[in-house]
């Protein structure tokens, strides 16, 4: 698979086989990658939390939104939810801004979805938990602050790219599902990239 292959494999995953779980080790080996991701300032302030224990699995679960932009169906459908997350978080007392340390959370988010993938998983970040929420929910001291979410299983259901017209893609028309459950994601022509 090229990079770009990959890159285009690597979509939001909503749906998931939940026979097929992802082993500690995979999920390790998951986190091991984000120690080749660019960093600001070097200073490596990101922490990961994995969860993979069911009961905590389905307590985040319950706080998570998925494809808010439609309103039907709610997703992920019962019996293809995600058999595991891993959450990303800043550790504070490094005293690092705040800003920068959000977007290396981005990075290294999407550097576990694309490795994932590579592996024959894959997942979707979702950016809909608060840091008091995850704190609630996962056992972490204080002075970690929650940035992002990360599911991950084996995917289980079919996603299409479809091009764009320009113009066309709005916060209301940027994916949609069709009537045999295949979500169709609107990605923008390359003409309209550039400013
Ligand atoms: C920072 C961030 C947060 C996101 N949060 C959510 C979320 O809470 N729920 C969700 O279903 N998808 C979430 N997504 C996934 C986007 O909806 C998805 O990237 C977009 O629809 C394009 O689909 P694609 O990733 O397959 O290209 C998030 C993506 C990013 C980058």
């Amino acid at each position: 698979m090229t990079f770009t292959e990959l890159a285009m494999n690597t979509r939001s995953y909503r749906g998931f086989d939940r026979i097929c779980r992802l082993s500690h080790e995979e999920l390790e080996e998951l986190v091991k990658v984000t120690r080749y991701c660019p960093s600001s300032g070097n200073i490596q302030a990101l922490r990961f939390h994995i969860s993979e224990d069911e009961e905590e699995v389905s307590r985040i679960l319950g706080k998570t939104r998925w494809a808010g932009r439609m309103k039907e169906p709610r997703l992920p459908h019962p019996g293809k939810e995600p058999t595991s997350f891993i959450s990303i978080w800043v550790d504070t007392t490094l005293g690092y801004n705040d800003q920068a340390l959000e977007k290396d959370a981005g990075i290294a988010a999407y550097a576990i979805l694309l490795r994932a993938v590579e592996m024959g998983f894959g997942g979707c970040m979702l950016g809909c938990l608060s840091d008091k929420v995850m704190h609630d929910l996962v056992n972490e001291p204080e002075s970690m602050k929650f940035k992002l979410l990360v599911a991950l299983g084996k995917p289980d259901e079919t996603i299409v790219i479809e091009e764009a017209p320009i113009g066309y893609v709005t916060r209301d028309r940027c994916y949609y599902r069709d009537e045999n459950d295949i979500h169709h994601v609107w990605k923008r022509p390359y003409e309209e990239l550039f400013i």
